[in-house]
């Protein structure tokens, strides 16, 4: 709130920012606009909040575009103008008409002014905007090239200052760039409320839209997508789904349960552990973080003697999903192992539990939740960290095995 107040100071006339008791605050009204897609709700942390930015960021291709055409459809009636600077409007109609979102509730701007996107957002009181993309608005009165750091990061802030003012909600979609010469979308980050990152890549029909930043919701929340022919649709059991392809009896595969902002996802991995045949052995590392791998390598190699030094592990988290969570460490060495040996770990269902570097097994959190996912999913057996038994009360349709260290469970998959 700016106020006028006479301090008598000589800078008296400046408005001063007054500040006042947080429980004088007014909170004053900010729905949320539900979309009715659950997925994308879950994700933004009950619907999408007005007054906020949002950040879609994700590789050329991934389906920015596809999602944010979608919106049409899923927030009719109210109005969406949609700003395209990289396709013209008769393209992103085209896209529409395919998507079924040519609705009425959406306005479209094919322009990449931003003094002049600004005076339409004005003009035209939208309930959201979406821009598509931020790298190709350009201010005339900003000296640099369009796409540069200083052309994104002002004409984000003056997006964010109107959609504010407006109570509107902006969705800016920005490619992520690998050459220098366009600013990615890093340099938003902390400007904006939320982030979305899309994952998965393009060879995969599934894309995972994770909230790397939240204002209104918790983190690392994924939203799961499929891309058809008519569009993303979203994926409501991606357990089910990342789990159908697997096969039973094969070494080297394991299911892990990792849970990814509110929700618990089962997923395999698969390891394939092979002589190195010549040269420094090579760790390769498909969703997971490769330095993970390589504690978990150490630890296999120095606590329980396996020889991984002399082999190459090629990892692969199944169905272009990206795991995050150490619960998973567990699983990933067990598979590791079993690849090693070529003794199928599948008897054993789900291996919870993060690696420590002494071998230990490290309790996770939300243990309840991941047993009721594993025993919704049919799984019979499940191997758990022993710590974490505790405070709940145990299913009664699933066997749970509590471990304390990584070779109590080496011995029971090679037993
Ligand atoms: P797009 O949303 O244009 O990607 P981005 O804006 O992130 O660059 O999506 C591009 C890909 O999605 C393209 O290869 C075609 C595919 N696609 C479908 O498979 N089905 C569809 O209904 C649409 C609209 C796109
Ligand atoms: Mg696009």
């Amino acid at each position: 709130m700016i106020e006028e107040k006479g301090t008598g100071r000589s800078h008296a006339s400046i408005p001063v920012a007054v500040p006042k008791p947080i429980s004088e605050v007014e909170i004053g009204e900010m729905p949320r606009i539900v979309t009715g897609e659950q997925e994308l709700d879950r994700l933004m942390g009950g619907g999408i909040m007005r007054g906020s930015i949002v950040l879609v960021a994700g590789d050329p291709g991934i389906g920015k575009s596809t999602l944010m055409t979608e919106l049409g459809r899923y927030l009719d009636p109210l109005t969406i103008l949609y700003v395209s600077g990289e396709e013209s409007a008769r393209q992103v109609k085209l896209r529409a008409e395919r998507l079924g979102a040519a609705t009425d509730n959406v306005l479209l701007l094919a322009e990449t002014n931003a003094p002049a996107i600004l005076d339409a957002i004005e003009d035209s009181l939208p309930d959201v905007v979406v821009i598509d993309s931020i790298q190709t608005l350009y201010d005339p009165d900003v000296s640099s090239a369009p796409g540069s750091v200083s052309q994104i990061r002002e004409n984000a802030a003056a997006l964010m200052q109107l959609t504010k003012r407006m109570n509107a909600a902006t969705f800016l979609v920005g490619h992520v760039t690998r050459s220098g010469s366009i600013a990615g979308p890093r340099v938003l980050e902390h400007l904006v409320d939320t982030v979305l990152y899309f994952e998965g890549d393009r060879n995969h029909g599934y894309r995972i839209l994770r909230a790397v930043k939240n204002r209104f919701g918790s983190t690392n929340e994924i939203g799961v997508f499929e891309m058809t022919g008519a569009g993303l649709k979203q994926v409501l059991n991606p357990s089910e789904i990342f789990l159908s392809e697997r096969q039973s009896g094969i070494a080297g595969s394991c299911v892990v349960c990792a849970v990814e902002g509110s929700r618990p996802l089962l997923v395999e991995v698969q390891a394939l552990v092979s002589k190195t045949s010549y040269g420094v052995p090579q760790r390769t590392s498909a969703g997971f973080d490769p330095k993970r791998l390589q504690l978990l390598l150490a630890v296999l190699e120095k606590r329980e003697g396996l020889a991984m030094g002399g082999h190459d592990v090629f990892l692969n988290i199944a169905g272009g999903v990206r795991i995050e969570e150490p619960a998973a460490d567990l699983g990933i060495a067990a598979a590791i192992a079993s690849s090693l040996y070529d003794v199928p770990a599948d008897k054993y269902g789900v291996l919870i539990g993060e690696v420590g570097l002494g071998g230990e097994i490290r309790g996770v959190s939300r243990l309840e939740t991941r047993l009721k996912e594993c025993a919704k999913l049919g799984f019979e057996r499940v191997i758990v960290p022993s710590k974490s038994l505790q405070g709940f009360v145990l299913p009664s349709n699933i066997e749970i095995i509590g471990v304390q260290t990584v070779s109590e469970v080496l011995e029971l998959l090679l037993a």
